[in-house]
């Protein structure tokens, strides 16, 4: 599979993490305190430079809050198996919609099959307005490992099992998690044209993809949303990104603060965090928030905590000043 691309997450760089991660509980709580739970509708920034929008509408009639909740991390260590706390993964997924998240992002892989179990567990009887994008196209040998299969005859399967888990009898978005070098992307999308014919998809966006392939694939279906790695300080994926801007398609950045990674410490995430009491996290997700009408950052957790931090960034308001320090980090 693609290197460059893997969704594995690479291992955690502990000191840069534990750098932010006094500042980053407290920020959340102070920030929803004394508030709604809900925290979407605010108008989230301070110029006409920087996208104002807080919902987004993929293929013209399926509004989501700009900013989702990635299902990766509720499940075991590797994205592999059941999490260590299956209450607590529960919790999660519950408080996300209670704090107005109204798309989460999931695939059959993560587990496999764990996160959609636990999503259906956790929420079915669905939320009204709640959409959940899940994905097929990467198998899971064990843990840590991924590799493609984007053969139609696989990728109808992983429809029909998606569905089953999830409990549902269509899917609002069901995104191709990555390109199989054995399969035309056309052979690919082709199949999930026919399941959309079937009634058993409403959207179809696309995973770890670039201009040309999406370009391709737009020939066969038409495509709603794009899916690529993207955060301040990974902006390799620019060109999709304006791609998505220029046709209106959903840009989803997964890794939106890192992945676990850490975001470096030295650079001015973190003099916008102290200059506004938050975490850089929050700072990172405001920025990407901001970047784009299209950006829809779906950062992911297993933790109650870093979940309300997270979700707290869409009421956070960068100046430009601050917006473009940020901005200059190189990607
Ligand atoms: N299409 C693809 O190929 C692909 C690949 C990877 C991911 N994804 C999707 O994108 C979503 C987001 O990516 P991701 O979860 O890998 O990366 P991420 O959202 O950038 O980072 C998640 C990591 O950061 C930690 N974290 C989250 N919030 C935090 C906070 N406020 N303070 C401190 N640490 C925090 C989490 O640990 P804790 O659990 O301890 O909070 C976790 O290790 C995934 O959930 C998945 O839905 C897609």
């Amino acid at each position: 599979m693609r290197t460059t691309e893997s969704p594995e997450p690479p291992q955690r760089r502990s000191v840069t993490r534990r750098t932010f991660l006094g500042t980053s509980l407290a920020s959340g709580a102070a920030l929803l305190a004394g508030k709604s739970d809900v925290i979407f509708g605010a108008n989230s920034t301070t110029t006409p430079n920087m996208a104002m929008n807080t919902t987004f509408k993929f293929g013209g009639d399926l509004t989501v809050n700009r900013l989702g909740f990635g299902a990766m991390r509720i499940t075991g260590e590797g994205i592999w198996g059941w999490p260590p706390d299956r209450t607590n993964a529960l919790k999660v997924l519950r408080r996300a919609t209670g704090l107005g998240v109204d798309l989460i992002d999931t695939a059959d892989a993560y587990g496999p099959d764990t996160s959609e179990l636990l999503i259906a567990e956790a929420l079915h009887p669905y939320p009204k307005g709640l959409v959940i994008a899940t994905k097929g196209g990467l198998t899971r040998p064990g843990p840590g490992e991924w590799v493609p299969n984007c053969r139609p005859d696989h990728l109808k399967q992983a429809v029909e099992g998606s569905l089953k888990r999830l409990r549902l009898e269509r899917i609002d978005l069901y995104q191709l998690h990555t390109v199989d070098p054995k399969v035309p992307i056309e052979e690919s999308v082709g199949a999930l044209k026919q399941m959309q014919d079937a009634g058993k998809i409403r959207h179809i966006g696309l995973s770890n993809v670039d201009p040309v392939e999406i370009a391709r694939a737009r020939k066969i279906v038409p495509i709603v949303s794009v899916q690529n790695r993207y955060n301040i300080e990974d902006r390799k994926s620019e060109n999709v990104l304006e791609y998505c801007e220029k046709e209106n398609l959903g840009f989803l950045p997964w890794f939106p603060i890192g992945g676990g990674g850490g975001l470096n410490p030295e650079n001015p995430l973190n003099t916008a965090a102290k200059a506004h009491g938050v975490s850089v996290y929050q700072v990172a997700l405001a920025w990407l928030l901001a970047r784009s009408t299209v950006m829809l950052p779906i950062p992911g957790t297993s933790s109650l905590a870093h979940l309300e931090d997270n979700i707290a960034a869409a009421k956070l308001k960068l100046t430009p000043e601050e917006w473009k320090a940020i901005d200059a980090i190189a990607g």
